[in-house]
């Protein structure tokens, strides 16, 4: 099977992530802010780590692209979307964490905790975490406190026990690390579904959610937004799975081959890769067929399905 091209897409991510990178850059110095106290050099420098310099900003360039669809643009937006990016990065660090998936590179550089300590890791998470709703709420982010509100709810929501860390935690149970005998569960397709839609779809529908509060976009294109990213979601983790499989830590940045070790449930397990990239190319058709209405100005949405679905990192 020949696999797309999705480099013009990439070129456009790379030019969003270096804008993203001033942003956080900014938002994450040492500089102290109203209500707080100090910032500790060491931990800040441990948040850098992980938030700064790599990363493809997928997530925050959807909260800028969505907002885009509706005309809105600006600081604000580029806010929102950082903040979005920070709890993605908390994720990944306390994700690579021993006690969770163990991993010792992170976008081709060491792990925070490798870099640092675990202590310093976890904290540094932490961090971010509540930083994220620090932005959100702030009236730099959006003057209209009722948008502001609800794009803290959504994230929360997103982002928690019943999100992404009520999916990482059913990720660690289905390895079997909660089973007597530590042997991996055996879940189905839909349980799996599930599983990711909740470690992994819920950030990336979040992301595309907050970017219609920003461009007020109304219920029905919501909801339809909405429906683009869970598919979106779906594609994302079965790419991220398939990468683990066939990707060098090279190219991807992280080790590879582990998912199959650690007894990790992924579709690509169950069905095979050659299954799930038939699933991959019918999960974009059907996010593209869902951007029709907005016509020519989702055509980077719509190129972003195809990326997300056949990249190699
Ligand atoms: C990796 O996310 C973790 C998953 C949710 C599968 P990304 O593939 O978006 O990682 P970065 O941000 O580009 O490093
Ligand atoms: C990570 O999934 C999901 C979150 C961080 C919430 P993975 O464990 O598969 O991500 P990688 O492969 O380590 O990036
Ligand atoms: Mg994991
Ligand atoms: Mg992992
Ligand atoms: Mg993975």
């Amino acid at each position: 099977m020949t696999l797309p091209s999705t480099s013009g897409f990439e070129i456009e991510l790379a030019v969003f992530a270096a804008a993203l990178e001033t942003a956080l850059e900014d938002l994450l110095d040492e500089t102290v802010r109203p209500g707080e106290i100090e910032r500790p050099p060491r931990l800040m420098a441990a948040i850098r780590h992980a938030a700064l310099a790599g990363g493809k900003r997928l997530r925050p360039w959807l909260v800028v692209e969505t907002a885009r669809l509706f005309g809105v643009d600006g600081t604000g937006v580029l806010r929102a979307a950082a903040a979005v990016e920070m709890v993605h990065c908390y994720s990944l660090v306390h994700d690579d964490l021993p006690a969770m998936d163990d991993d010792d590179m992170r976008r081709g550089r060491p792990t925070v905790h490798r870099a640092y300590d675990e202590a310093t890791a976890i904290l540094a998470g932490d961090a971010l975490l509540t930083m994220a709703f620090d932005i959100l709420a702030d009236p730099d982010t959006d003057a209209d406190p009722a948008v502001r509100a609800a794009m803290v709810l959504a994230l929360a929501r997103a982002a928690g026990a019943g999100g992404m860390v009520g999916g990482q935690a059913l990720d660690l149970a289905a390895e079997g690390r909660y089973e007597p005998d530590g042997r991996p569960q055996d879940l189905d397709a839909e349980e799996i579904g599930r599983l990711q839609a909740m470690k992994t779809g819920a950030l990336i529908a979040v992301s595309v959610e907050i970017g219609a509060l920003l461009g007020r976009a109304d219920p029905a294109e919501r909801d339809r937004l909405a429906r683009y990213a869970r598919l979106l979601g779906r594609a994302f983790q079965i790419a991220d799975d398939l990468i683990d499989v066939e990707a060098s830590a090279e190219t991807a940045g992280k080790a590879t081959g582990k998912d199959a070790a650690r007894g990790k449930a992924t579709l690509v397990a169950l069905e095979g890769a050659e299954a799930m990239r038939e699933v991959l190319g019918g999960l974009v058709a059907e996010a593209e067929a869902l951007l029709e209405p907005f016509g020519s100005r989702a055509a980077a949405l719509s190129d972003a399905a195809l990326f997300v679905a056949f990249r190699s990192r």
